[in-house]
């Protein structure tokens, strides 16, 4: 402890000098325009995992953005912990509504804003810098891979395959993630669960080209008007998703389960506040932290069609469109979700329109075990760390491989994220406050020393 606060004041300047390098990569994973710079993000982080210590470092192409692995196998004997983030970011747009540039990072108030701050560079780069303080103090207890991809914020389209082909090389005894968040540095948690997702693209056509809205409309059918009118049928009157066999396989907790989740802290005003809406909305019968955590959810993402410039145009436009995603919860199946979806929307469409459905990408939900050797080493590293014990939450966002490291290596995993809700992940304004990434840095050589002494 004493030798990594020692190491932590000795070079912290350092550590945030470098996560700033990698934040002014604009590594948008979403955007083929940005693909160079994808590319240039991967050899600098397979650059600082050399620095770093770690062997065996490789920059590994794939059919989309490259994966980045590295190693320090110390003693084979020893536990072995797979380190997974991703250091592609979603797109900064709009532009307009970021106080500060997204690619120059900008320390305000103690907190870093930039694209990525929190979600995932800051978060994975914690973990470079804990490796480099334990190689260089001779503290490393575990073996340690890592492997940071460029396709996240887009699915993680082609690392399913890279896990299936290197098996061997990424065999580990448990997945340690930072890419989640906690309620606060003074009440530390973990997330025990991530939600699933099936994302689906929808078109309403009506008809064959844009109409003059005076000499048309009245006799045609408007298609934002019917998309509209789809859209809203798929919730009911309890803010249910109304697609036959939706809740099939929603697994419910026990009244136990659900005390144990509520007891987590929640301020609904300071909630209301934050977001600047005098009321909530959600799912009949469930709280807050439940619908954001243990319910699945429909959500459209956009909407669009028709004259969206400036001025008035008067058209009755020939399509209208829109994203639409659901977070799915145990054991609902996202291939499953999607088809149900599909039908459903189609099934809806009156004989004026026609209606296509495009399947975007996807991923399974995942619980991870209370009861394990690493989930208790990395409770008893942030009690350690922040002198509180974790509560154990269940996060509302997708980490769709985290499913696929159960299936295709039999691993379970460890989230242990230093993010907060409000760092604006994928919003403008993104931020990590400093204070958060260098407790993170303090916290992960601790997970490596109990969960060595653990596993012992
Ligand atoms: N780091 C997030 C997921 C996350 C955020 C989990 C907060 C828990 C709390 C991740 O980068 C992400 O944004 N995932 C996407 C899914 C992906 C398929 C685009 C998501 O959740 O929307
Ligand atoms: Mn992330
Ligand atoms: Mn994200």
């Amino acid at each position: 402890m004493q030798k990594i606060r020692e190491y932590l004041t000795t070079h912290q300047q350092r550590f945030l000098d470098e996560l700033f390098e990698l934040l002014r990569f604009p590594s948008v994973s979403a955007d083929p325009k940005f693909a160079a710079d994808v590319s240039r993000t991967a050899e600098f982080v397979a650059k600082k995992l050399r620095d770093a210590g770690a062997d065996n470092v490789e920059v590994r192409p794939t059919a989309g953005h490259p994966i980045v692995y590295g190693e320090k196998i110390i003693d084979p004997s020893l536990p072995t912990i797979l380190v997974y983030g991703h250091y592609d970011v979603q797109p900064p747009d709009p532009l307009e509504l970021w106080e500060t540039p997204p690619f120059e990072p900008t320390v305000r108030d103690g907190k870093i804003y930039a694209r990525g701050a929190c979600d995932d560079k800051g978060q994975f780069y914690m973990h470079v810098k804990a490796f480099e303080l334990m190689t260089a103090t001779g503290t490393l207890a575990c073996n340690v891979k890592f492997m940071i991809e460029g396709e996240e914020e887009v699915g993680s389209d082609h690392l399913g395959d890279f896990v299936k082909a290197n098996k061997e090389q990424l065999a580990a005894d448990v997945v340690l993630i930072s890419d989640t968040a906690m309620i606060s540095l003074d009440t530390p948690s973990l997330e025990t669960g991530l939600r699933g997702l099936s994302y689906l693209e929808v078109e309403v056509t009506g008809p064959n080209r844009d109409l003059h809205s005076g000499v048309y409309g009245g006799a045609v059918a408007n298609p934002a008007t019917i998309l509209a009118k789809l859209i809203a049928s798929l919730h009911d009157e309890d803010n249910r998703i109304a697609i036959p066999g939706f809740y099939d396989d929603v697994v419910e907790l026990s009244k136990d389960e659900r005390d144990a989740l509520n007891a987590a802290p929640f301020d609904e005003e300071e909630y209301k506040n934050d977001l600047g809406i005098k009321a909530l909305w959600g799912e009949k019968g469930y709280t807050t932290t439940e619908r954001t955590g243990i319910r699945p959810t429909l959500e459209v993402n956009g909407i669009w069609g028709g004259y969206i410039g400036e001025g008035a145009k008067t058209v009755l436009p020939s399509k209208a469109q829109a994203k639409i995603s659901m977070r799915l919860v145990p054991n609902q199946d996202s291939n499953k979700i999607t088809e149900l979806f599909s039908k459903h929307f189609k099934s809806l469409a009156p004989d004026y329109v026609t209606v296509k459905v495009t399947p975007h990408h996807g991923g399974q939900p995942a619980v991870t075990p209370t009861d394990s050797n690493a989930y208790k080493a990395a409770e008893k590293a942030i009690e350690t760390a922040f002198g509180k014990k974790p509560i154990p939450t269940r996060g509302g966002g997708s980490i769709p491989i985290v499913s696929l490291f159960e299936k295709e290596l039999g691993l379970k995993t460890v989230l242990m994220g230093f993010g907060l809700d409000s760092d604006n992940l994928h919003s403008p304004n993104e931020k990590f406050d400093i204070a958060n990434y260098l407790k993170g840095i303090e916290t992960i050589p601790l997970f490596h020393r109990y969960f060595a002494e653990l596993e012992d």
